[in-house]
Protein backbone atom coordinates (compact mmCIF):
# COMPACT_ATOMS: atom_id res chain seq x y z
CA UNK A 1 0.00 0.00 0.00
CA UNK A 2 1.40 3.19 -0.37
CA UNK A 3 2.42 5.92 2.02
CA UNK A 4 -0.38 8.42 0.65
CA UNK A 5 -3.17 5.68 1.31
CA UNK A 6 -2.29 6.13 5.12
CA UNK A 7 -3.66 8.28 7.68
CA UNK A 8 -0.42 9.96 8.32
CA UNK A 9 1.62 9.46 5.17
CA UNK A 10 5.43 9.47 4.92
CA UNK A 11 6.81 12.87 3.24
CA UNK A 12 10.00 13.71 2.31
CA UNK A 13 12.15 16.44 4.41
CA UNK A 14 12.41 18.64 1.14
CA UNK A 15 8.57 18.62 0.82
CA UNK A 16 8.44 20.66 3.51
CA UNK A 17 11.86 22.11 4.60
CA UNK A 18 14.17 24.20 2.29
CA UNK A 19 16.68 22.76 -0.19
CA UNK A 20 19.75 24.41 1.58
CA UNK A 21 18.79 24.65 4.90
CA UNK A 22 22.42 22.98 5.89
CA UNK A 23 24.74 24.66 3.08
CA UNK A 24 27.89 25.29 4.39
CA UNK A 25 27.56 22.70 7.55
CA UNK A 26 28.89 19.18 7.96
CA UNK A 27 27.51 16.46 9.45
CA UNK A 28 29.36 13.64 11.40
CA UNK A 29 27.26 10.62 11.32
CA UNK A 30 28.18 6.74 13.20
CA UNK A 31 26.37 4.13 12.18
CA UNK A 32 26.00 5.92 8.72
CA UNK A 33 26.85 3.24 6.68
CA UNK A 34 22.94 1.80 7.48
CA UNK A 35 19.28 1.95 8.14
CA UNK A 36 18.28 5.24 10.36
CA UNK A 37 21.10 6.90 10.45
CA UNK A 38 21.68 6.92 6.54
CA UNK A 39 18.80 7.99 6.23
CA UNK A 40 19.18 10.62 8.34
CA UNK A 41 22.52 11.25 6.58
CA UNK A 42 20.70 11.34 2.91
CA UNK A 43 18.09 14.25 4.52
CA UNK A 44 20.89 16.64 5.60
CA UNK A 45 22.63 15.99 2.53
CA UNK A 46 19.85 17.07 0.34
CA UNK A 47 19.76 19.82 2.52
CA UNK A 48 23.04 20.55 1.52
CA UNK A 49 25.38 19.43 3.92
CA UNK A 50 28.14 17.30 3.29
CA UNK A 51 28.78 14.47 5.83
CA UNK A 52 31.52 12.41 6.92
CA UNK A 53 29.59 8.18 7.83
CA UNK A 54 31.44 6.06 10.47
CA UNK A 55 30.97 2.60 10.93
CA UNK A 56 32.94 -0.89 10.86
CA UNK A 57 32.52 -2.17 7.64
CA UNK A 58 34.50 -0.34 5.29
CA UNK A 59 33.19 -1.79 1.78
CA UNK A 60 29.80 -0.97 3.01
CA UNK A 61 30.44 2.42 3.82
CA UNK A 62 32.04 3.08 0.85
CA UNK A 63 29.09 2.13 -1.30
CA UNK A 64 26.34 4.14 1.15
CA UNK A 65 28.91 7.16 0.58
CA UNK A 66 29.00 6.74 -3.22
CA UNK A 67 25.22 6.34 -3.11
CA UNK A 68 24.51 9.32 -1.04
CA UNK A 69 26.65 11.32 -3.27
CA UNK A 70 25.11 10.60 -6.38
CA UNK A 71 21.70 10.66 -5.15
CA UNK A 72 22.20 14.29 -3.31
CA UNK A 73 25.24 16.10 -5.21
CA UNK A 74 27.09 16.94 -2.24
CA UNK A 75 30.17 14.99 -0.67
CA UNK A 76 29.89 12.07 1.54
CA UNK A 77 33.14 11.07 3.11
CA UNK A 78 33.22 6.87 5.08
CA UNK A 79 35.53 6.82 7.35
CA UNK A 80 35.94 3.04 9.21
CA UNK A 81 36.00 3.58 12.82
CA UNK A 82 34.63 1.62 15.74
CA UNK A 83 32.77 3.51 18.20
CA UNK A 84 34.48 2.00 21.22
CA UNK A 85 37.88 3.09 20.30
CA UNK A 86 38.68 6.75 20.89
CA UNK A 87 41.82 7.24 19.22
CA UNK A 88 39.89 5.86 16.09
CA UNK A 89 37.10 8.61 16.40
CA UNK A 90 39.60 11.30 17.08
CA UNK A 91 41.25 9.84 13.79
CA UNK A 92 37.93 10.11 12.00
CA UNK A 93 37.37 13.71 13.54
CA UNK A 94 40.52 14.70 12.53
CA UNK A 95 40.22 13.34 8.90
CA UNK A 96 36.43 15.43 8.46
CA UNK A 97 38.13 18.78 9.58
CA UNK A 98 40.86 17.83 7.36
CA UNK A 99 38.11 17.23 4.22
CA UNK A 100 35.57 20.03 4.86
CA UNK A 101 37.07 22.15 8.01
CA UNK A 102 34.59 21.56 10.29
CA UNK A 103 32.00 19.92 12.07
CA UNK A 104 28.42 21.28 12.58
CA UNK A 105 26.11 18.54 13.46
CA UNK A 106 26.55 15.01 15.07
CA UNK A 107 24.71 11.83 15.25
CA UNK A 108 25.54 9.04 18.04
CA UNK A 109 24.26 6.52 16.50
CA UNK A 110 26.06 3.47 16.29
CA UNK A 111 24.13 0.67 17.95
CA UNK A 112 24.23 -3.01 18.73
CA UNK A 113 21.19 -4.92 19.93
CA UNK A 114 20.25 -9.04 19.81
CA UNK A 115 17.70 -10.69 22.05
CA UNK A 116 18.61 -12.64 24.55
CA UNK A 117 17.34 -13.48 27.81
CA UNK A 118 19.27 -11.93 31.21
CA UNK A 119 19.66 -15.64 32.52
CA UNK A 120 21.11 -16.46 29.19
CA UNK A 121 23.17 -13.24 28.45
CA UNK A 122 27.19 -13.44 29.21
CA UNK A 123 28.66 -10.56 31.13
CA UNK A 124 30.40 -10.21 27.58
CA UNK A 125 27.77 -9.70 25.70
CA UNK A 126 26.04 -6.91 28.44
CA UNK A 127 29.55 -5.36 28.26
CA UNK A 128 29.45 -5.18 24.63
CA UNK A 129 26.04 -3.46 23.87
CA UNK A 130 26.76 -1.56 26.56
CA UNK A 131 30.38 -0.11 25.28
CA UNK A 132 28.81 0.29 21.83
CA UNK A 133 25.81 2.27 22.64
CA UNK A 134 26.86 4.14 25.78
CA UNK A 135 30.71 4.08 25.73
CA UNK A 136 30.82 4.88 22.13
CA UNK A 137 28.43 7.70 22.64
CA UNK A 138 31.04 9.35 25.08
CA UNK A 139 33.58 8.95 22.69
CA UNK A 140 32.25 10.27 19.76
CA UNK A 141 31.28 13.38 21.86
CA UNK A 142 34.73 13.45 23.63
CA UNK A 143 36.36 13.07 19.82
CA UNK A 144 33.78 15.56 18.26
CA UNK A 145 32.91 18.23 21.22
CA UNK A 146 35.93 20.67 20.28
CA UNK A 147 34.80 21.16 16.58
CA UNK A 148 31.19 21.54 17.43
CA UNK A 149 31.51 24.38 20.33
CA UNK A 150 33.74 25.86 17.20
CA UNK A 151 30.59 25.99 15.08
CA UNK A 152 27.71 26.33 17.79
CA UNK A 153 26.45 23.00 16.58
CA UNK A 154 23.85 20.45 17.68
CA UNK A 155 24.07 16.58 18.42
CA UNK A 156 21.51 14.12 18.07
CA UNK A 157 21.64 10.93 19.57
CA UNK A 158 19.77 7.67 18.55
CA UNK A 159 18.05 6.10 21.61
CA UNK A 160 15.03 4.05 21.88
CA UNK A 161 11.63 3.55 23.83
CA UNK A 162 11.89 -0.11 25.18
CA UNK A 163 13.75 1.11 28.29
CA UNK A 164 10.49 2.85 29.20
CA UNK A 165 9.23 -0.38 30.75
CA UNK A 166 10.78 -3.82 31.00
CA UNK A 167 11.28 -5.07 27.65
CA UNK A 168 11.80 -9.01 27.66
CA UNK A 169 14.64 -9.66 26.07
CA UNK A 170 17.13 -6.59 25.87
CA UNK A 171 18.58 -5.74 29.31
CA UNK A 172 21.51 -5.08 27.01
CA UNK A 173 19.97 -2.35 25.07
CA UNK A 174 17.30 -0.99 27.62
CA UNK A 175 20.95 0.18 30.48
CA UNK A 176 22.67 1.10 26.93
CA UNK A 177 20.11 3.62 26.12
CA UNK A 178 19.19 4.96 29.49
CA UNK A 179 22.57 5.98 29.68
CA UNK A 180 22.71 7.79 26.50
CA UNK A 181 19.70 9.72 27.26
CA UNK A 182 21.17 10.98 30.43
CA UNK A 183 24.53 11.59 28.84
CA UNK A 184 22.40 14.20 26.19
CA UNK A 185 20.58 15.41 28.72
CA UNK A 186 23.73 16.48 30.73
CA UNK A 187 25.54 17.30 27.58
CA UNK A 188 22.70 19.30 26.42
CA UNK A 189 23.07 21.38 30.47
CA UNK A 190 26.90 21.67 30.59
CA UNK A 191 27.31 22.71 26.40
CA UNK A 192 23.98 25.00 26.82
CA UNK A 193 25.91 28.96 28.09
CA UNK A 194 28.83 27.57 25.04
CA UNK A 195 25.81 26.99 21.97
CA UNK A 196 25.55 23.24 21.80
CA UNK A 197 22.17 21.65 21.59
CA UNK A 198 21.82 18.06 22.03
CA UNK A 199 18.57 15.81 21.95
CA UNK A 200 17.38 12.83 21.78
CA UNK A 201 15.38 11.06 19.08
CA UNK A 202 13.75 7.78 20.11
CA UNK A 203 12.57 5.83 17.15
CA UNK A 204 9.61 3.27 17.54
CA UNK A 205 8.93 0.33 15.22
CA UNK A 206 10.61 1.37 12.00
CA UNK A 207 10.62 -0.90 9.15
CA UNK A 208 12.97 -2.09 6.62
CA UNK A 209 15.34 -1.72 9.68
CA UNK A 210 18.24 -4.04 10.58
CA UNK A 211 16.47 -3.28 13.95
CA UNK A 212 13.18 -4.35 13.27
CA UNK A 213 14.33 -7.56 11.20
CA UNK A 214 16.05 -8.87 13.81
CA UNK A 215 13.90 -7.85 16.73
CA UNK A 216 10.02 -7.43 15.97
CA UNK A 217 7.33 -10.02 14.64
CA UNK A 218 7.51 -11.07 11.16
CA UNK A 219 4.81 -12.14 8.93
CA UNK A 220 1.14 -12.03 9.39
CA UNK A 221 1.99 -10.95 13.51
CA UNK A 222 4.03 -8.26 12.10
CA UNK A 223 1.46 -6.71 9.89
CA UNK A 224 -0.90 -7.21 12.92
CA UNK A 225 1.64 -5.57 15.52
CA UNK A 226 1.90 -2.70 12.81
CA UNK A 227 -2.03 -2.21 12.66
CA UNK A 228 -2.58 -1.31 16.50
CA UNK A 229 0.24 1.30 15.77
CA UNK A 230 -2.05 4.69 16.54
CA UNK A 231 -0.75 6.37 13.45
CA UNK A 232 -1.94 3.12 11.75
CA UNK A 233 1.59 2.30 10.33
CA UNK A 234 4.78 0.86 10.76
CA UNK A 235 7.30 4.07 11.09
CA UNK A 236 9.37 4.85 7.90
CA UNK A 237 13.39 5.90 8.18
CA UNK A 238 12.37 9.51 6.78
CA UNK A 239 9.86 9.39 9.86
CA UNK A 240 13.16 9.50 11.79
CA UNK A 241 15.07 11.56 9.00
CA UNK A 242 12.63 14.27 9.59
CA UNK A 243 12.81 14.79 13.01
CA UNK A 244 16.72 14.92 13.07
CA UNK A 245 15.88 18.10 9.99
CA UNK A 246 13.91 20.06 12.34
CA UNK A 247 15.99 19.20 15.56
CA UNK A 248 19.82 20.39 13.49
CA UNK A 249 17.18 23.24 12.08
CA UNK A 250 17.64 26.68 13.95
CA UNK A 251 13.86 26.16 14.47
CA UNK A 252 14.88 24.28 17.09
CA UNK A 253 17.39 27.01 18.37
CA UNK A 254 15.07 26.57 22.23
CA UNK A 255 14.97 22.85 22.10
CA UNK A 256 17.91 20.85 24.14
CA UNK A 257 17.67 17.87 26.34
CA UNK A 258 15.02 16.46 25.04
CA UNK A 259 13.33 13.17 24.03
CA UNK A 260 11.59 13.18 21.04
CA UNK A 261 9.35 9.90 20.51
CA UNK A 262 8.83 9.41 16.82
CA UNK A 263 6.35 6.14 17.06
CA UNK A 264 3.39 7.28 15.58
CA UNK A 265 1.38 7.49 19.57
CA UNK A 266 2.78 3.57 19.92
CA UNK A 267 4.29 4.33 23.52
CA UNK A 268 0.81 5.75 24.69
CA UNK A 269 -1.16 2.64 23.16
CA UNK A 270 -2.47 0.50 25.26
CA UNK A 271 -4.57 -2.51 24.81
CA UNK A 272 -7.08 -4.20 26.84
CA UNK A 273 -6.82 -7.95 27.16
C1 LIG B 1 23.39 -13.87 23.08
C2 LIG B 1 25.14 -12.88 21.94
C3 LIG B 1 24.36 -12.82 20.76
C4 LIG B 1 23.02 -13.32 20.81
C5 LIG B 1 26.31 -11.95 20.36
N1 LIG B 1 26.32 -12.35 21.63
N2 LIG B 1 25.11 -12.21 19.79
N3 LIG B 1 24.66 -13.40 23.09
N4 LIG B 1 22.58 -13.84 21.98
N5 LIG B 1 22.24 -13.29 19.72
C6 LIG B 1 27.44 -12.28 22.55
C7 LIG B 1 28.63 -13.08 22.07
O1 LIG B 1 28.45 -14.46 22.33
C8 LIG B 1 29.75 -12.47 22.89
O2 LIG B 1 29.73 -12.92 24.23
C9 LIG B 1 29.35 -11.01 22.94
O3 LIG B 1 27.94 -10.95 22.67
C10 LIG B 1 30.08 -10.17 21.93
O4 LIG B 1 29.83 -10.73 20.65
P1 LIG B 1 30.77 -10.46 19.39
O5 LIG B 1 30.14 -11.05 18.22
O6 LIG B 1 32.18 -10.86 19.76
O7 LIG B 1 30.79 -8.87 19.36
P2 LIG B 1 30.90 -7.92 18.11
O8 LIG B 1 31.55 -8.59 16.95
O9 LIG B 1 31.50 -6.68 18.61
O10 LIG B 1 29.37 -7.68 17.67
C11 LIG B 1 28.55 -6.82 18.36
C12 LIG B 1 27.11 -7.33 18.37
C13 LIG B 1 26.64 -7.65 16.96
C14 LIG B 1 26.22 -6.28 19.01
C15 LIG B 1 27.07 -8.59 19.20
O11 LIG B 1 25.31 -8.15 16.98
C16 LIG B 1 26.75 -6.49 16.04
O12 LIG B 1 27.84 -6.19 15.55
N6 LIG B 1 25.69 -5.79 15.75
C17 LIG B 1 25.75 -4.56 14.91
C18 LIG B 1 24.57 -4.46 14.08
C19 LIG B 1 23.32 -4.41 14.88
O13 LIG B 1 23.13 -5.11 15.89
N7 LIG B 1 22.40 -3.59 14.44
C20 LIG B 1 21.08 -3.53 15.02
C21 LIG B 1 20.99 -2.36 15.81
S1 LIG B 1 19.34 -2.08 16.16
P3 LIG B 1 30.69 -14.13 24.76
O14 LIG B 1 30.37 -14.25 26.20
O15 LIG B 1 30.32 -15.34 23.96
O16 LIG B 1 32.11 -13.66 24.52
C22 LIG B 1 19.30 -1.29 17.57
C23 LIG B 1 17.94 -0.77 17.87
C24 LIG B 1 17.59 -0.92 19.30
O17 LIG B 1 20.23 -1.13 18.24
C25 LIG B 1 16.13 -0.65 19.52
C26 LIG B 1 15.23 -1.58 18.83
C27 LIG B 1 13.77 -1.36 19.08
Amino acid sequence: MSSQAYATPVVDSTAVFKDNLFAGKVLFCTGGGSGICKEMTRAMMRHGANAAILGRKLDRLTASAEELSKDTGKVCLPLQADVRQPKALQDAAAKTIEKFGRIDFVICGAAGNFLAPISGLSENAFRTVLEIDSLGTYNTIKATLPHVRATKGAYIHVSATLHYRGTPYQVHVSAAKAAVDATSAVLAVEEGPHGVRSNVIAPGPIGGTEGMDRLAAQGDAGRRQAALIPAGRMGDKRDIANAAVFLFSDAAAFVTGQVVVVDGGNEHLRTTQ
